[in-house]
């Protein structure tokens, strides 16, 4: 990418508008009930100043950091997303292969559409995400396929104990299994290039899971297995059996108390991810960017945490390692560019925009590698 390309958040979401279907587009951009918490996540990444620092001669700058023994090109990575080959059939195989080749993380969800295994094959260094449903049998086999593909980081997402209500769905009347209405068909007719491709690689499925289905399942208890996903029987002393059984490092992600943060640190967890879903759990939740000092305050300064939830930008990188995180992940941008540029072209284009971003974030402020962006930038002051 050369110093002339734009490419920023705001206007690959509406390409995405544009490009897909209104209930698509609906689905991966909503938050829950009134999107109060999806717009707090913004609303604290834009009211939080960073104080430049003069005269510091940091011509030699990196954006690297080391998480989990490996070197990264930049700190964030891909967050997990259900369903993302909604926005394009090859997407979780595109995400994973960009952000192979780029250095930094993707981490494929439960609910992807594309299996651990087949994207193992493209992306040996893929992250898995697993919620903890009802099926225990079911449980024990998603981690041992993960830990038999050699995935080197595990994360358990915890803030998914009853579904999410989001109106947007519930309006467009996108709900599982899938009824098309004459609405949809409408829209249908309006983005040919995605249903071309629909109708050409069938619908998206729940890859990871059709195989616990009985074979020729409907589309009806395929997901009734989805739905099971969402379960508050994921308690801490289940935490604690993953624990002893998965050999490697351990996330927990959709922390925002600091005291499940100092539990889970006291369980083994390796790190957390500090996250409200994206603003799709929770209307009443706080922005993770606003959790996280409380969150770092408790948990000392060693343990990895993650931060997501409305990171559009190098500075929004910025600002989140300053207010303690060690690394960030985006959901919703690497859609839209994925949406906007075509899921081969998109998401690695925003990948060199963002870390082009936090490396003149880093000359700015002063710093020469994401560790020396501290407390001590932000404006006002961090309260000690
Ligand atoms: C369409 C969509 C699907 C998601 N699916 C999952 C999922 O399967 N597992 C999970 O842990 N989080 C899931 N999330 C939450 C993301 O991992 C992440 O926490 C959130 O998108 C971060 O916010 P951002 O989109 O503002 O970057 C999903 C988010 C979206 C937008």
């Amino acid at each position: 990418m050369n110093e002339g390309t734009i490419i920023d958040a705001t206007a690959l979401r509406e390409a995405a508008r544009r490009r897909l279907p209104r209930f698509v587009f609906d689905f991966i951009d909503g938050g829950a009930y009134f999107e109060r918490a999806l717009a707090r996540n913004r609303a604290a990444f834009e009211s939080l100043c960073l104080t430049p620092r003069v005269l510091a001669g940091n011509v030699e700058r990196s954006t690297a950091v080391s998480l989990f023994e490996r070197q990264w090109a930049a700190p964030f990575g891909i967050a997990p997303i259900g369903m993302a080959g909604l926005v394009h059939p090859q997407i979780d195989l595109e995400l994973a292969s960009a952000a192979q080749s780029f250095g930094v993380p993707y981490i494929l969800s439960t609910a992807g559409t594309a299996s651990i295994e087949s994207i193992q094959a493209r992306a040996p260094a893929l992250w898995f995400q697993l919620y903890v449903g009802r099926d225990a049998a079911m449980i024990d086999d998603l981690i041992a396929r993960a830990e038999a593909a050699s995935v080197p980081v595990l994360v358990l997402t915890a803030d998914v104990p009853t579904p999410g209500k989001r109106l947007r769905d519930l309006r467009n009347r996108f709900v599982l299994p899938f009824r098309p209405t004459l609405r949809m068909a409408l829209d249908l007719l309006r983005h040919p290039a995605w249903s071309w491709r629909v109708l050409m690689d069938g619908a998206p499925r729940f890859a990871n899971l059709e195989r616990y289905d009985a074979p020729g399942a409907s589309a009806s208890s395929l997901a009734q297995t989805m739905a099971a996903q969402s379960s508050a029987r994921f308690d801490w002393p289940l935490f604690e059996q993953i624990r002893k059984v998965w050999p490697r490092p351990l996330l927990l992600k959709g922390v925002l108390h600091p005291a499940d943060a100092q539990r889970a640190r006291d369980a083994g967890v390796d790190g957390i991810i500090v996250s409200n879903h994206g603003g799709r759990q929770l209307d009443a939740a706080p922005a993770p960017l606003h959790a996280l000092p409380a969150i770092r305050a408790a948990v000392g300064s060693e343990l990895p945490l993650l931060l997501d939830g409305g990171v559009r930008t190098g500075e929004d990188i910025a600002r989140a390692l300053c207010c303690g995180a060690t690394m960030t992940l985006l959901g919703r941008p690497f859609l839209y560019a994925a949406a906007a540029l075509g899921p081969a072209t998109g998401p690695a284009l925003l990948m060199q925009c963002l870390t082009n971003e936090l490396d003149r974030a880093l000359g700015q402020l002063g710093c020469s590698t994401p560790t020396d962006l501290k407390p001590t930038l932000l404006n006002p002051p961090a309260q000690s």
